[in-house]
C-alpha cells in the first residue's frame, strides 16, 4: 500500500460544519440558468468575432471554415482509407462508401499508441509514426499497391486553406510536438510517406472530428447539421450561412464552421465561473491560459478537477479522516473514467469503495457517498456547459434560416458522452429549457472520426475527377 501523509490534525469536523465546507466547495460547480444563459450569450458574441474579417485575429473562438460544403448525399462512393489522430490512440481504418447512397461500412480498422515521448517529441517523428502504422495496415492486407484516397481526421485546430490542406493553428490535449505549427499537416504526412517509399496514397481530404461526427450522422438523417465532440477535449461544428462567413468568398449557400470552442474564456469571459480547482488545472497544464472552455468540460480534465477538489475536502478534514493518500497526490491519478463508474453505481458505494481502496484508502461510506457528489458536481456542471454552447450554436442557425422554431439534430461522439450514465440526458434536459424554441435531437454517431473522414474524401475524389 502507498504510503499515507497525514496531514496535522485539524478540529474533528462536526456535522454542520462539515455539509458547510462541503458547500463552499461544491457550491461553485453549480450555475444557475441565469448562468447559463450569459454563458450562452457570451459564447454568441463570440462566434460573431470569430466570423467577422476584423475581429477573427483576436477572436478566441476561431470559427474556422472548413471547405465542407453540404453533408453528404449519397451519391459518393468507393473504398477509402481513413486515419483518425486526435487522442492517446491513432487509428487507421479501411471504410466502403457504398453506391446505395445510405451506408458507409467500416471494413477493417486499427489502433496503434502514441506514446508520451512521440506526443512531446518532433513532428518528424509523429507523421513517420503515423506513416509507419499506414504501412502496417496496408501490408497486413495486401493493399499497398491500391493508392488508395485517405480522409484524415485530425483533431486540433488547424486554419484550412481547402480540403486537402490544413495549417495546425496550435496543438491541445497534451500534444506537443515540435516543427508542426504553422504548417500543412497533409503535406507532412505525404514527406513521411515519401521518406518511406514503400507505398503511396490518393487524394486526401483532412476534416477535425466534428465535422467527421456531423458528416457520418448526415449520411442518415439530413438534419444534422451539428457535429458535438465530448471526449478528451471539446469541440463543435455547424453549418452557416457562406454569406456570414467572411474569411471565404462566396455568398450562396452553406459552409461547416469548425468553431474551436474549446478555446472560449481564453480572454477571461468565463472567469467568474472559473473555480480555484479549475485555475490549478490550468496552472499544471502544458498550455497554460488556453483551452479555457475545455479544461472545465472534457475527458482529459474532468478527473483532475475531482481530484483536487478531493484533496481540498480531506485537507479540510472532511474526507478521508483528514489523510491525503500519496496516491491522490499523483497528477492525473483520479481518471475521469472513475467519474463515470461511480456514478454509474447508483445503488451502492461499491464502485467508489473499489476505485478509494486502489488508491491507497481505506474509505467510510460517508467519504464514498461524498465522493460520489463531487464527480456529480463536475460532471453535471460540464453538461450544463455544454448545452449552455449548444444553445448558443442552435439559436444561432435558427436566426440564420430566420424561424421561429429549429428543428436540428446533432451529431455527438467522445468517451465522456459515451461512457457518463447522465451525461446525455442531463444535456438534453438542459438544452430542453435553456432552447425552447429549439428541438435538438441527439445522434451518436457510429466511429464518425472514421466514417465521416472517408465520406468527405469521397467528395474531394469527385471534385478532383470533375476538374
Ligand atoms: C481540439 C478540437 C477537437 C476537440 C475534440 C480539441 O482539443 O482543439 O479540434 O475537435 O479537441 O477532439
Amino acid at each position: 500500500m502507498p504510503p499515507i501523509n497525514e496531514i496535522p490534525a485539524g478540529d474533528p469536523c462536526e456535522p454542520s460544519s462539515r455539509s458547510q465546507k462541503v458547500k463552499e466547495c461544491l457550491n461553485p460547480f453549480k450555475l444557475s440558468t441565469q448562468d447559463l444563459n450569459s454563458v450562452s450569450e457570451r459564447l454568441l458574441k463570440e462566434m460573431e468575432k470569430g466570423l467577422k474579417k476584423k475581429t477573427h485575429d483576436s477572436a478566441t473562438v476561431k470559427m474556422l471554415p472548413t471547405y465542407v460544403r453540404h453533408t453528404p448525399d449519397g451519391t459518393e462512393t468507393g473504398d477509402f482509407l481513413a486515419l483518425d489522430l486526435g487522442g492517446t490512440n491513432f487509428r487507421v481504418l479501411l471504410v466502403k462508401v457504398n453506391a446505395d447512397g445510405k451506408s458507409t461500412v467500416k471494413l477493417e480498422s486499427e489502433i496503434c499508441a502514441i506514446p508520451q515521448e512521440i506526443m512531446e517529441g518532433t513532428g518528424e517523428e509523429l507523421f513517420n509514426h503515423i506513416a509507419d502504422c499506414l504501412a502496417q495496415f496496408l501490408d497486413s492486407r495486401n493493399i499497398k499497391d491500391k493508392k488508395l484516397p485517405l480522409g484524415f481526421t485530425f483533431s486540433f485546430p488547424c486554419k484550412q486553406i481547402d480540403l486537402d490542406k490544413s495549417v495546425l493553428i496550435r496543438w491541445t490535449k497534451g500534444f506537443q510536438c515540435s516543427g508542426v505549427v504553422g504548417k500543412d499537416v497533409v503535406q507532412l504526412l505525404i514527406e513521411a510517406i515519401q521518406r518511406r517509399g514503400d507505398f503511396d496514397i490518393g487524394s486526401v481530404a483532412v476534416v477535425n472530428d466534428t465535422v467527421g461526427t456531423m458528416m457520418s450522422c448526415g449520411y442518415k438523417d439530413p438534419e444534422c447539421q451539428i457535429g458535438l465532440i465530448i471526449g478528451t477535449g471539446t469541440n463543435a461544428c455547424y453549418m452557416e450561412e457562406l454569406q456570414n462567413v467572411e474569411l471565404v468568398e462566396g455568398t450562396e449557400g452553406l459552409m461547416c464552421i469548425n468553431m474551436e470552442w474549446g478555446a472560449f474564456g481564453d480572454d477571461g469571459v468565463l472567469d467568474e465561473y472559473r473555480t480555484k480547482f479549475d485555475k490549478e488545472v490550468d496552472a499544471q497544464s502544458v498550455n497554460q491560459g488556453k483551452q479555457i472552455f475545455e479544461k472545465m468540460i472534457s475527458g482529459m480534465y474532468m478527473g483532475e478537477i475531482v481530484r483536487l477538489i478531493l484533496i481540498d475536502l480531506a485537507k479540510e478534514n472532511v474526507l478521508f479522516n483528514g489523510m491525503v493518500p500519496a496516491a491522490l497526490q499523483m497528477k492525473n491519478s483520479f481518471e475521469t473514467r472513475h467519474i463515470s463508474e461511480i456514478e454509474a453505481d447508483t445503488n451502492s458505494l461499491a464502485e467508489a469503495h473499489k476505485i478509494l481502496t486502489s488508491l491507497g484508502l481505506e474509505p467510510s461510506d460517508d467519504d464514498c457517498e461524498l465522493v460520489r457528489s463531487v464527480c456529480s458536481a463536475v460532471s453535471t456542471r460540464s453538461a450544463d456547459l455544454c448545452a449552455a454552447a449548444l444553445t448558443a450554436v442552435s439559436n444561432r442557425i435558427r436566426q440564420n434560416r430566420d424561424v421561429d422554431c429549429l428543428k436540428i439534430t446533432v451529431g455527438v461522439d467522445g468517451t465522456v458522452y459515451r461512457k457518463h450514465p447522465k451525461f446525455g440526458s442531463h444535456l438534453q434536459c438542459r438544452i430542453k429549457s435553456l432552447a425552447p424554441q429549439c428541438d435538438v435531437t441527439f445522434m451518436l454517431s457510429e466511429d464518425g472520426s472514421g466514417k465521416g473522414a472517408a465520406l468527405v474524401a469521397a467528395v474531394v475524389q469527385n471534385k478532383n475527377m470533375c476538374s
